[in-house]
């Protein structure tokens, strides 16, 4: 996974912009647009409609997705080998700030049942996989600065779980900065960034103190990301 991050931190040295930007127009629009269904709109919202047509159907975030007890699993399955090791910080070029990582090929039976339903639901039927699923630790002053994941070793889908906190995704169009699309990663839920989501927009994980949706404070914690993606064809 180091491959990914490496590539990572060199998209942050000129997207780092898209996060001044973006914040900066997220603070001038109170009138952020949400989606049309109920159901989105618990997860969904905007800079413009316009910005919200082109990502529908490119994202989606699957509420509780994952029960308590297969969170638990899986956290009990990852956490003795995240105790391990410590958070990394004060790397200024770094796309993520406060965190550590790992890898895992091999599940136990809970969890891979779980990691069995997140690629039917998420990937194309045949798609092949990259092997190991990245796990992700973020710490409480944690976050993810904008990147897009390298093109050379992922392919048009990105899928993660979002486990022991609420969290804001923010998804930047590359090629204009002002727009925004913020997604409401609710803990235990799936998230699936496709396409043009994937390739075109730079994401992110904001911090706690930038972590609002729709104007509501989401409380960021330390949170744990199990992110599976396909290869590049
Ligand atoms: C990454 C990334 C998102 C997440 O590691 O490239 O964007 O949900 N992670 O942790
Ligand atoms: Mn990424």
């Amino acid at each position: 996974m180091k491959v990914l991050i490496r590539v990572a931190k060199q998209a942050q040295r000129t997207s780092l912009q898209h996060l001044i930007f973006s914040r900066f127009a997220s603070d001038s629009s109170p009138l952020a647009k949400g989606p049309e269904s109920t159901e989105e709109c618990k997860w969904l919202c905007g800079s413009s409609q316009e910005i919200l047509t082109a990502v529908r159907g490119q994202v989606e975030v699957r509420e509780n997705f994952i029960s308590e007890e297969e969170e638990d699993a899986i956290f009990k399955e990852v956490e003795p080998g995240l105790r391990k090791k410590r958070y990394e910080f004060d790397h200024w070029d770094d796309a993520i700030h406060g965190y550590k990582e790992t890898e895992r090929l091999q599940w136990g039976d809970a969890c891979e049942k779980v990691l069995r339903r997140v690629r039917e639901v998420a990937f194309p039927k045949g798609s092949p996989l990259l092997g190991p699923v990245h796990v992700l630790d973020l710490d409480k002053t944690g976050y993810i600065k904008p990147h897009v994941d390298s093109v050379k070793f992922c392919g048009s889908t990105i899928a993660g779980l979002n486990l022991l906190s609420d969290s804001i995704m923010r998804l930047v169009p590359e090629n204009n900065s002002t727009d925004w699309v913020h997604l409401l990663l609710s803990r235990r839920s799936l998230y699936i960034l496709r396409d043009d989501a994937r390739f075109k927009f730079t994401h992110e994980i904001l911090k706690d103190e930038e972590s609002f949706f729709s104007g509501q404070k989401v409380p960021r914690h330390r949170r744990i990301s199990v992110i599976c993606r396909n290869l590049p064809v």
